[in-house]
């Protein structure tokens, strides 16, 4: 089966003719009346946290039909805020469609505008990133005790809830639960956590038989209508480490899917990791490419063209 992702520009920013509510790292977000958001995923891609000077072409593609997958396997579990991804069905004019095609197609969505919690839900089944460096410092990971001597990147017997707050700007903090509770209220802060690590469980179980351990993931829940409501992006590369499960071995770090190839590039710069970024090299860029692209055929099973095999 064929996709409809297709070569396309790579973009890098979007100027719509809307009003612009944010800029995220990676997605533009406009207001559309005044319950709706367009979200648009640009190409941008961030390492580090610092936002790099270079678009990946397809990125932005990948990521927004990997949510929109995720959405479809998910559509039965909880309420989402999807209205729709099929831009001549936005209610926008045929002018606007025509002219900003490029800046919209397989990238955009159209979704209700929620009220999103002030925290972010973590989900680890494998301790890694800030996991790893708090249980090597306190043994503990957002208030969960740990059993003494875990490896590094080791599976947790059953998936934790690692809430940390929203940082506007800047690294987000590890919370435990009772500070969840405290930010978004008892009710709410134990649906989040519920649905999440359900929401996880079955969603690396079927990205494991496709080959890829979700090592962790984040989701975003927002209030709407006063019920909690999946929003955001889903499962995605960016807002989970995906490892390729035949390469996985505990004890030691593990080779990521996709950043893996930019991050090592950068290492071996003399770079501060501050703003402004380094320019990546052509091929740097390809490989990264090819990467998001390997991930979205194998979770979906659809075969799509790199810009590389599309100009062969
Ligand atoms: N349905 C929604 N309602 C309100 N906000 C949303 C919704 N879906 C996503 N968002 C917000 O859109 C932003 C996505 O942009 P992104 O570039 O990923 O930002 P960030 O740099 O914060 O990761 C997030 O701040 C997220 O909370
Ligand atoms: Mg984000």
């Amino acid at each position: 089966m064929v996709s409809d992702l297709d070569k396309g520009e790579a973009i890098l920013e979007t100027h719509l003719p809307l009003p612009r509510v944010a800029v995220g790292k990676v997605r533009d977000i406009y207001g559309v009346g005044t319950d709706k958001l367009l979200i648009v995923t640009t190409d941008r891609l961030s390492a580090f946290d610092v936002v790099l000077p270079n678009a990946i072409p397809m990125k932005g593609k990948v990521l927004n039909q990997i949510t929109l997958f995720w959405l479809e396997y998910f559509k039965d579990v909880l309420p989402q805020h999807l209205i729709t991804a099929d831009m001549d069905a936005m209610g926008f004019s045929r002018e606007m469609i025509s002219h900003f095609r490029h800046e919209l197609a397989g990238r955009s969505v159209l979704v209700k505008r929620a009220e999103p919690l002030a925290i972010e839900c973590v989900v680890r089944g494998y301790i890694t990133g800030s996991g790893w460096k708090d249980y090597l410092a306190t043994g503990r990971v957002c208030g969960h005790k740990l059993s003494p001597g875990m490896k590094q990147c080791q599976q947790f017997p059953e998936p934790i809830f690692t809430p940390s707050t929203k940082a506007k700007t800047g690294h987000d903090i590890n919370i435990d639960f009772g500070e969840a509770i405290r930010i978004v209220g008892k009710d709410i802060a134990l649906q989040a956590r519920d649905l999440s690590i359900l929401l996880y469980k079955k969603g690396r179980e079927y990205a494991a038989s496709k080959g890829i351990l979700i090592a962790d993931t984040k989701f975003e829940f927002g209030m709407h209508g006063g019920k909690l409501m999946l929003i955001d992006e889903i499962l995605t590369p960016d807002s989970s480490r995906f490892w390729p499960a035949d390469r996985y071995e505990a004890g030691h770090d593990q080779p990521s899917f996709d950043k893996q190839i930019v991050r090592n590039y950068l290492e071996t710069l003399s770079w501060d990791k501050r703003p402004p970024a380094p320019e990546l090299p052509p091929d740097i860029i390809e490989k990264t490419t090819a990467a998001y692209c390997e991930i979205y055929k194998r979770l979906s099973g659809k075969e799509i063209r790199t810009p590389k095999q599309e100009s062969l």
